[in-house]
């Protein structure tokens, strides 16, 4: 007999079902199991005296159990999961459950111990079918407007971001790092002509902090196009892509992630709201009395940012705001000047930065200079030398998919990813 899925079946007709035992209430005359399959969950419904061959079985069977069922679909308003249940007539316990390690209410960090059993809820699958639906829509608009999606190499010789976050590796007699980017790559893309890439991989941070929004292992959305003529350019074509991509999840998935999570999808208007980090201080100030630490001038801090969300919802009825020219000491070597302002920008979503994006310094001359002031000539020599053979004028952006998972759920980034990672987090 073939597999049907719980989301298929109908009444009056036999099927064969296969999932985990979610619940189970066993009584005296009755008992009462909830399946669960990746589509959705079924009552079955058990008489025990018409039926007393399962009494074993249904004592035996604990929840989390993997379990085939074959039997008939009987319509009954009264059972809350869809107004069905199923009336078993063989019942097969394929994988059978010790007792489950923590409870419904478990803290979080018991829970990411047992990742595999939190994830079978529906809430946290919802986390994945989410991403999956953004993803989709953000690379089905960018293959759109002729993007090709590359994958470059996470095993570098040298850090792109800066030196104190890198991982280490041995590589055989000498030293390799974990890439914090592919920023180099997505550059030498643009070097060999592809004009438009994307990619989505791994990025390694070996940042030692504890916050809802740090991880040391993310996946990252890249991107990087040429013959652009500013970096307002690339803030376009991210926001352009944001909207469309929360208008299909808005579409697929907005009542069940209010169901589950009470969080409302809000597809951004476009233009998305632009302000120099200069302006944005003075703002602050004005309107909260927020004065900025003087070890942070020319860039932002988490208090900061989640300030700039009430200022973005008060002034432009926004969430979303990009934050233009920052301090050149606090930018990347490769981020092209002007006027000594770096050409980039970061993008804050609900109160987190989400994205940082610039255009690139792409005279080989300047670039070089660059990485000299910041001591870094030799070590990114093999990075320059993509400038030397002629490059186009080109930008980019960086965008953390867990971040964006997260904020649009409301929740921990630790909640947001299959597997969190972090300093004190290396299993399972
Ligand atoms: O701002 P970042 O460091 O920028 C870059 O990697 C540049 N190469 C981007 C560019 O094209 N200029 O990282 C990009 C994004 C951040 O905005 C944030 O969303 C995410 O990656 N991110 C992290 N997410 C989770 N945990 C961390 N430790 C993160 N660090 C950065
Ligand atoms: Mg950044």
């Amino acid at each position: 007999m073939k597999r049907t899925l719980v989301r298929s079946i109908t009444a009056n007709r036999s099927v064969l079902v296969q999932g985990f035992i979610e619940h189970k209430r066993n009584m005296r005359n009755m008992a009462f199991l909830t399946l669960r399959d990746r589509s959705g969950s079924v009552q079955v419904t058990i008489e025990k005296q018409a039926h007393p061959e399962f009494t074993e079985i249904v004592e035996r069977l604990t929840v989390g159990s993997v379990v085939s069922i074959i039997g008939e679909i009987a319509e009954n308003p009264q059972v809350k999961q869809g107004g069905r249940e199923l009336l078993p007539e063989a019942i097969t316990i394929e994988s059978l459950a010790a007792p489950l390690p923590f409870a419904q209410n478990a803290n979080l960090d018991t829970r990411l111990d047992y990742r595999w059993i939190d994830l079978r809820k529906e809430k946290a699958r919802l986390i994945f079918s989410v991403q999956t639906a953004l993803t989709q829509a953000m690379r089905n608009f960018l293959l759109e407007r002729g993007f090709l999606e590359i994958h470059t190499p996470k095993l570098i010789a040298a850090a792109s971001e800066s030196g104190s976050d890198v991982f280490e590796v041995d590589y055989f007699d000498r030293k390799a790092y974990l890439a914090q980017s592919p920023q180099f790559y997505k550059q030498m893309a643009m070097a060999a002509g592809f004009e438009r890439i994307f990619e989505t991989g791994p990025v390694f941070r070996a940042e030692k902090s504890y916050t809802s929004r740090h991880t040391t292992e993310f996946t990252g959305f890249d991107l990087e196009m040429s013959y652009i003529s500013s970096f307002e350019d690339v803030m376009t074509l991210e926001a352009e892509m944001l909207s469309y991509a929360l208008d299909i999840v808005q579409k697929e998935h907005s009542e069940s992630i209010e169901r589950l999570y009470g969080t409302r999808v809000v597809v951004p208007k476009l233009p998305f709201p632009v302000i120099r980090l200069k302006d944005l201080y003075i703002e602050l100030e004005r309107r909260y009395g927020y004065r900025l630490p003087e070890s942070e001038q020319g860039d932002t801090t988490t208090e900061a940012e989640q300030l700039a969300l009430r200022f973005s919802k008060e002034e432009f009825g926004h969430e979303f705001l990009f934050v233009t020219d920052f301090a050149a000491e606090k930018r990347a070597f490769y981020h092209m000047r002007k006027d000594g302002v770096p050409q980039g920008y970061d993008l804050l979503w609900r109160g987190v930065e989400i994205t940082t994006g610039a255009q690139r310094e792409h005279r080989y001359d300047v670039l070089c200079k660059q990485a000299e002031e910041r001591g870094l000539g030799q070590d990114v020599k093999f990075y320059t030398e993509f400038f030397r053979y002629g490059c186009p004028p080109h930008g980019g952006f960086g965008l953390g998919l867990d971040r964006l998972t997260m904020l649009l759920l409301g929740i921990n980034i630790k909640e947001a990813m299959f597997l969190f990672r972090g300093p004190n987090r290396l299993t399972p």
